[in-house]
């Protein structure tokens, strides 16, 4: 490319950058990037120095705040910093000033380089007045209201002698020091302006972050741009809802006042009035001590709270600043060395999903490797299915990966303008890639899942860890090491393998489990050894490597035959929990059904699914909309029982369980006699989600197509025959055309039937005088409490509810009853005082 067409393309990309970093907040390109582009058009601009403009983005520091804030001119302008990479710039700049200034030694102030919003702090008379960000430099805007809601940035001054040292040298120290303080020389002046960073911490930083994204807020590249986009909020209220905090590092105008000689003295003096200065500042000698400083920070940097992006090294003694004064627009006497970059530029060469402990997909970018803060970075994440979307990420884009302190780096931005031709937006794959069930989504949720849940490796220790839990199978003394290292080492796969266990295969990771070494493990195994062969399994055991902890793993490959010896501690837990997992075989339902660890199914989902089916063969096969007929089970839970159950692996799983494990339920009986009422079709097609099909409609079209296959076979026109208007008719037609859907309205119609075989009638099942009717109680009752009139209730067959509705059959109203009484009166709801609930209890009770 020709120099003259290369500058003019650099410089409407690095103008485009600026504009969105400054006026936009939307930074497009990492740092690193603009830095880089910006050296090459200084060093092309260099070699052609007839091309230089005076728009040149080389010629000037930033771009003209916004029209909407009002404008701050400063009072003196805030400067930039010039910037080292290399030792060898710092060695320039040190040996610069020392040939300047004729000093026997050189005391430097060097500070973190906070990665935040530069601003301006005015304050008059110790009271805090106006607050700008910088701008460019000249003119800033007045971002004061927002300031005064970020809580590090001081309304009034201290007048503070606290925390003042008395040299010119010394450590800023980081807490109000413990050793008597010296009376500070220095009051506040009449006019102060403090220089700082706002910035956001990073831990506030992932916790926005992460509400944003369950949430689906707005999403934060960086703290950098957290700190800069909540500044600038134009609504203070918004800011104050943002976790910002400041520190300073400098002043401005000081008038009527006075401050100490030194630019440490003064950081102290700042921190006495009020201000938050870095605690990891230092006064430093010379050019070893400025590098030796970078070091020691550069060292610390993955863990400190916030981000830093360099060091800054300022000349100590105002004298010598004076003395340097400046070139352009930054000072002689300061410079920034700057940390390799927490963000930078590279290609997604594909995008693949992790699957987590607990089933959640996790969409990971494969990335061409790139460094980024010291560190070679092949994978992020992308968090989730919407944060792609927020992103567009695509496979083949240009994207910008961030990498700070220990969190895995992640994808924070797409570089637009470099997209490849033909890239596709990125889709969920429908399966698990570790298990292949289908990958599933509730509406309004961030998460996508794996409905693998009892089949998928992924999910194995977690699946099992619950199954054996106190609530679910309660099988006691599988605790969770156990279960890590059963499935670490192949023994167990699915739950069925825990029937498979024996004692010996238990004693054996026991030993391993508690031996420190294979020399340890020898020694333990060795009482228990079946005399022919012991030998060589002794000496196999000693020659694993005990350097690693794969030697566990190795020793739990091995089959070891052991003697039968009930002495031993170790052979009577390996016992108990043969006994333990021995009476789980024989399960209630609702446990059983609850152990599985079905996705939104918990205990009591659990309970009431056994209650009302009664069997494991009905509901493992039953169509999801027929769930729904069981009050408490919405649309979310009942289709993630379908989803867990269409899966191949769950079924599977369960078959092993029934016949491997032979795992038997002990209290299967028929459906409860309260699925009979209006459980048809027409129920069946009403709860299934079909679009704009309605009970009322279901109850038509069933009218006239009495059966699923004939409503399958049926065209459009016969569904509006059937009264149902057009845009119904061709939305359940294409709903049947969908695969799966016949299949359900078939299944579901042959589990209605035998549902309405098995179960008893209504009329047997009747236990109490209020059975299936829905009770309230409010107000206070005199002679015993809410609950206990609610349990007696309760024994008598009613539901008890907490709010009044239209299916509200009685209000039961004690001493001041409120809006349920009233709504009660106002629906026409039988209400009964507490002498009426007496009374009826009394003629009701079992005695
Ligand atoms: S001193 C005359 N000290 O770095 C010197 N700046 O280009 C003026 N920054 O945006 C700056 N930490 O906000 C100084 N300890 C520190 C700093 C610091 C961060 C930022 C500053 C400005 C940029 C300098």
């Amino acid at each position: 490319m020709e120099p003259a067409a290369r500058i003019a393309d650099l410089r409407r990309q690095l103008d485009d950058a600026n504009y969105r970093y400054h006026v936009l907040d939307e930074p497009n390109i990492p740092d690193a990037e603009y830095d880089r582009l910006l050296r090459e058009l200084d060093e092309l601009e260099a070699e052609h120095p007839d091309l230089i403009t005076p728009d040149s983005p080389t010629q000037r520091v930033g771009s003209a705040p916004p029209a909407k804030f009002a404008e701050v001119r400063h009072a003196l302008p805030m400067l930039s910093l010039g910037n080292a990479f290399s030792d060898e710039e710092v060695r320039d700049f040190v040996r610069r000033i020392a040939d300047k200034l004729d000093r026997p030694r050189l005391l430097f102030s060097a500070e973190p380089k906070l990665d935040g919003l530069a601003i301006s702090l005015r304050y008059e008379h110790g009271v805090f007045v106006q607050g700008a960000t910088r701008g460019d430099g000249a003119t800033g805007e007045d971002v004061t209201a927002n300031l005064r809601t970020v809580r590090a940035v001081p309304l009034r001054l201290r007048d503070g002698t606290a925390g003042m040292g008395n040299g010119e040298s010394g450590m800023v120290e980081s807490g109000d020091a413990a050793s008597p303080i010296p009376h500070s020389p220095f009051s506040i002046p009449e006019i102060l302006e403090v220089r700082g960073e706002i910035y956001m911490p990073r831990a506030d930083f992932e916790r926005y972050n992460e509400h944003a994204r369950l949430h689906g807020g707005k999403v934060l590249a960086n703290p950098r741009n957290g700190a800069a986009g909540s500044l600038r909020q134009l609504d203070p209220r918004i800011t104050a809802q943002r976790p910002l905090a400041f520190f300073a590092y400098g002043v401005g105008l000081v008038e009527g006042g006075e401050l100490p000689g030194s630019h440490s003295a003064t950081l102290r003096q700042l921190r006495a009035w009020g201000f938050p200065v870095s605690a990891l500042g230092e006064v430093v000698e010379g050019v070893d001590g400025l590098l030796d400083y970078y070091r020691r920070i550069g060292e610390r940097r993955d863990g400190l709270p916030f981000d830093i992006d360099g060091v800054v090294y300022k000349l100590d003694d105002y004298e010598g600043q004076r003395e340097m004064g400046f070139v352009s627009r930054a000072p002689r006497w300061a410079l920034a060395h700057k940390y390799p970059a927490q963000e930078q530029a590279t290609t997604v060469e594909a995008i693949e999903i992790q699957i987590g402990r607990t089933g959640a997909a996790t969409p990971v970018a494969r990335l061409a490797p790139v460094h980024v803060a010291g560190v070679v970075v092949t994978n992020a994440t992308l968090h989730n299915a919407d944060q792609i979307e927020r992103l567009d990420v695509r496979v083949g884009d240009s994207v910008i990966v961030r990498r700070a302190g220990d969190v895995i780096p992640e994808v924070v931005g797409v570089i637009a303008e470099r997209r490849p031709e033909g890239a596709e937006p990125w889709r969920m794959p429908a399966c698990c890639p570790v298990c292949g069930s289908e990958i599933v989504r509730e509406e309004g949720e961030a998460v996508w899942r794996c409905s693998g849940e009892l089949s998928c490796p992924a999910q194995r220790k977690e699946t099992i860890r619950h199954f054996a839990s106190r609530r679910a199978m309660d099988i006691e003394g599988l605790g969770d090491k156990y279960v890590e290292t059963l499935v670490d080492a192949g023994i167990v796969r699915g739950v069925a393998d825990l029937y498979r266990l024996g004692r010996d295969q238990l004693l054996h990771l026991k030993l391993v489990l508690d031996a420190e070494s294979p020399e340890a493990l020898a020694a333990a195994v060795k009482p228990h050894l079946r005399p022919e062969g012991s030998g060589e399994v002794l000496n196999a055991i000693v020659r694993l490597d005990g350097g690693s902890d794969d030697w566990r793993a190795q020793a739990l490959a091995q089959r070891i035959d052991f003697e039968w010896n009930p002495k031993k501690i170790a052979t009577r837990w390996a016992e108990n929990l043969v006994d333990a997992i021995d009476r789980s075989r024989d399960a209630a339902l609702e446990r059983l059904l609850f152990a599985l660890g079905i996705q939104h199914v918990g205990e009591s989902t659990a309970k009431a699914l056994a209650q009302w089916f009664g069997d494991l063969e009905l509901i493992r096969h039953l169509p999801w909309p027929l769930f729904k007929r069981v009050p408490d089970i919405g649309g979310e839970v009942a289709r993630s029982l379908g989803h867990f159950f269409e899966q191949p692996g769950n079924q599977q799983a369960i078959d092993d369980l029934l016949t491997i494990g032979k795992v038997r339920i002990r209290d299967a009986h028929p459906p409860s006699a309260r699925l009979r009422p209006e459980l048809d079709l027409a129920a069946l097609l009403a709860e299934a989600e079909i679009p704009t099909v309605t009970p009322l409609r279901a109850q038509a079209l069933v009218a006239a197509l009495p059966t699923a296959q004939a409503i399958i076979d049926a065209e459009p026109a016969r569904f509006v025959a059937a009264g149902l208007p057009e845009t119904c008719a061709a939305a359940l037609r294409e709903w049947l055309d969908q695969p799966g859907h016949p299949k359900l309205l078939l299944d579901g119609e042959r589990d209605i039937a035998r549902i309405l075989a098995d179960a008893p009638m209504l009329e047997e099942a009747v236990t109490g005088p209020l059975d299936g009717r829905t009770v309230v109680l409010t107000g206070g009752l005199a002679s015993m409490s809410r609950d206990e009139a609610g349990a007696r209730l309760e024994a008598l067959g009613a539901k008890i509810s907490g709010s009044v509705s239209k299916k509200t059959h009685i209000v039961v109203a004690g001493e001041a009853a409120g809006s349920k009484l009233a709504k009660a009166q106002e629906l026409g709801i039988e209400i009964w005082d507490e002498q009426k609930l007496l009374d009826f209890l009394a003629g009701h009770d079992a005695s």
